[in-house]
Order: structure tokens, then sequence, then C-alpha cells
């Protein structure tokens, strides 16, 4: 019989929320296990570096089962958070579990892409990505919309598999992504999804790359985290505070249209 785990990726572009519909049910499983469980601790480093405060308002990026909006609770009890996908399967995974911990109030969980977010500029404290824009297929669309929504003096903590190059432990760490995840990953869930891990992993920009891309698109860096031996990098940005002015027809408030040096720019 073919399940909605078995089907082959046919039209599905890999990464997409319509695959991740597809493994939403053994996710967290699967991902505890492939990371030993260390990707709570990931987790925790990226939360802190947003330096949440009294009331934030946090943006969880490619939220998937919430396990980031949750953390930020965790972190700031009072803080407000948007988590967004565009898996459904994913997202009614994650309002499942903001349920049972009452936290309706706090986390709103809803669908949408990072290419085109559904809020206004300046809306955010601070956003955060776990895992998330490996997937994005137009990421200089998505990286200039994080620039766009959050605050000037806001946090954007981006957390990704990065490729393993060099060092003594690569080889052991390239073969656990290659060799062991996929394959770990397709016996839990008994789905093919998997395989595209790798393949997205290695496809990924070097972490210098990917701070240059960040740059083009209105994003200083602040730092970045090589963790495990190069195979997660937390990337820690904010809006750049020059940004080439965009300057468009506004009404001017006198009835006429003028031109106005508007905060988007390239963000
Ligand atoms: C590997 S999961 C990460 C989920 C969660 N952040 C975590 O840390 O467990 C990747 C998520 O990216 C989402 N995704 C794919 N394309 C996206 C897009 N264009 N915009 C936002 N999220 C996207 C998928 O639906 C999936 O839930």
């Amino acid at each position: 019989m073919t399940t909605p785990a078995t089907r082959p990726f046919g039209s599905v572009r890999p990464g997409s929320g319509a695959m991740f519909d597809r493994i939403a049910d053994r996710y967290d499983l699967v991902n505890r296990i492939m990371t030993f469980g260390l990707d709570r601790s990931w987790r925790k480093k990226t939360v802190d570096s947003l330096g949440l405060r009294a009331g934030s308002r946090i943006l969880d990026l490619a939220t998937g089962t919430g396990d980031m909006a949750l953390e930020v609770l965790r972190r700031q009890a009072d803080a407000q958070v948007v988590g967004l996908d565009p898996s459904s399967e994913m997202l009614a995974i994650g309002r499942e579990k903001v349920r049972k911990q009452q936290l309706e109030a706090s986390i709103e969980l809803r669908e949408g892409r990072a290419e085109s977010l559904p809020f206004e500029d300046d809306s955010f404290d601070g956003i955060c990505m776990a895992y998330g824009i490996r997937n994005v297929a137009d990421r200089p669309a998505a990286l200039r919309e994080m620039a766009r929504v959050t605050r000037p003096e806001g946090r954007i903590a981006i957390l990704e598999a990065t490729d393993v190059r060099s060092g003594i432990l690569a080889p052991f760490a390239r073969f656990h992504v290659y060799h062991v995840m996929p394959r770990l990953g397709a016996w839990l869930s008994s789905s093919e999804e998997y395989r595209y891990l790798q393949s997205s992993i290695t496809a990924f920009p070097t972490p210098e790359a990917f701070v240059e891309l960040m740059a083009e698109c209105g994003l200083e860096s602040l730092a970045t985290h090589s963790m495990t031996f190069g195979a997660n990098t937390l990337f820690v940005v904010r809006p750049a505070e020059v940004r080439p002015a965009e300057v468009r027809p506004a009404e001017t408030g006198n009835g006429e249209t003028g031109s106005v040096e508007s905060r988007g720019g390239v963000r």
C-alpha cells in the first residue's frame, strides 16, 4: 500500500512544505535520534542569541513542529511568538504541543512562506530560523523579508546544518551525514525523503558565502558560531544600518505624490 510516507517524491519539490507534510508524523522522533538529542542544546543557544527581553515579539520561521517557538517561551515566559511554515501537517503537530502546554495565548502557528512574510515592516524584535533556510527556494527573497520585518535593534538567529569540509573529524562527520542520517531517516520514517537531507546540506553555501549573501540582502553579521565540528552553524545577524535607499512614490501628506526613503531599501 502507498502511504504518504512511502510515496516517491513525484512532483513534490524536495524541502518544500509538501515534502515535510509526508514526514511530519515521525519528524520529532527522527530528529532526536539522528542528533543524539543534541539538537535541544543547539536550539537553546540559538534562542539565547536573540537577547530576549520582557514582552519580546519573536517570529519563528520554518517553525515546523514548533520546537523553537516553545524554546523561546521556556526562555522568556512573557514573549509573544508567531511561528510560520508552509507545511500544514508539521503545524498540526506543533499546535498540539502548544495546546498541551496551554500556550495558545503566547504562540500562534500559521501557514506561510519565508519569501513573502505577511507582516508589516519592523514588526518583530527578533527572528529565529532552525534548519529552515536550506529548504527555502528563493533564499535572497527570504533574507530580505527578514531584514524588512525586524526592528532596527532586533536580532536574527539562523541555525543551519552545514557541510564539514575540513578538520580531523571531518571524515566521521561526513560519514554520519552521507551514510548514517539518510539510512536512519529512511528506516525510522519508512520514507525516502531523508535522502534529500544529505544532498541539501552538501549544496548549502559555506558559512563565509552565506554571510556574504546575507550582507547583499541587507543583513549585517554579528557572529558566526561553528558547532559540533562545523556540522551546525549559528548565524547571528541584524538589519544593516546603512541600506541602499529605495525611492518610491508616496503620499507626502499634503495630497501630493513625492519621493521618500523607505526603510525597505534592499531589505
Ligand atoms: C527541517 S524542518 C525544521 C523545522 C523546525 N524549525 C525545527 O527546528 O525542527 C524545515 C522546515 O522548513 C519548512 N519550509 C520549507 N520551505 C519553506 C519556506 N519557503 N518558508 C518557510 N518554511 C519552509 C518545512 O515545511 C519544514 O517544516
